[in-house]
């Protein structure tokens, strides 16, 4: 069961999640935002509509009503890997069909974000609507996002290193924002070498560059104890 000051902390970190990705988003310029880097990455456009996509299909999982959502554009673009949705787009064809278009996506965010705080709010009227299977689908699309914004960072360091000119190079705004350096004792410890566990095999939430838990051989090396 959920206490109302705990449903407001969600509805906060569902909203700073998705002005985390505006953030990252809003400086590039609209033809940026369509082009597919490599047939490993995705267009810009595509990872803010595909995350939105993401929370649509919560709300279609606890609520019929949503499945008239009445959008102008075909949604099937924006699965590249859930089997269990029908339709998946090729992942290297991403960049192909720029649909939803910028402005729809942006509409589309906007639309599926009230709908989701009307949705969480609507149940705070009876916290048992609260299930245990209902918080953790929030959490993985919240988490899920954040993985995406990871993977927005990485393809903008991919696309933006092959200007001529510097200045059309993507700057992000976070950093612009001054560093706060903490003063600590610099101290080094030394650790044998030796076969180490790498990778997370817990049920939590974990990102993909951490699956599989697999073993590694690592030399004698010094690390850094903060
Ligand atoms: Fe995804």
């Amino acid at each position: 069961m959920q206490t109302s000051l705990q449903i407001e902390g969600l509805i906060k970190e569902f909203m700073d999640v998705r002005n985390t990705t505006l953030e990252l988003f809003s400086p590039l310029d609209i033809e940026d935002a369509v082009i597919q880097s490599s047939d490993f990455g995705s267009p810009p456009n595509w990872h803010i509509a595909h995350v939105t996509w993401f929370f649509h299909k919560i709300l279609e999982k606890y609520s019929k009503s949503y499945n008239n959502y009445d959008d102008d554009f075909n949604l099937s673009y924006l699965n590249s890997y859930y089997q269990k949705y029908g339709s998946i787009l090729k992942k290297s064809d991403r960049g192909r069909y720029p649909r939803p278009t910028v402005m729809q996506t942006i509409k589309y965010r906007k639309e599926i974000e009230k709908l989701f705080v009307d949705f969480i709010k609507l149940r705070t009227k009876d916290p048992k609507d609260y299930s245990d299977e209902l918080i953790l689908d929030i959490y993985t699309a919240i988490n899920h996002e954040r993985q995406h914004q990871e993977l927005m960072i990485y393809d903008f360091q991919y696309y933006y290193n092959r200007f001529l000119d510097d200045s059309d190079n993507y700057v992000p705004r976070k950093a612009n924002v001054p560093l706060v350096v903490e003063q600590v004792p610099k101290e080094m410890i030394h650790i044998d070498s030796g076969i180490f566990l790498l990778g997370y095999n817990g049920k939590e939430f974990c990102y993909d560059n951490e699956l599989p838990e697999n073993k590694v051989y690592l030399n004698k090396y010094k690390i850094d104890t903060n």
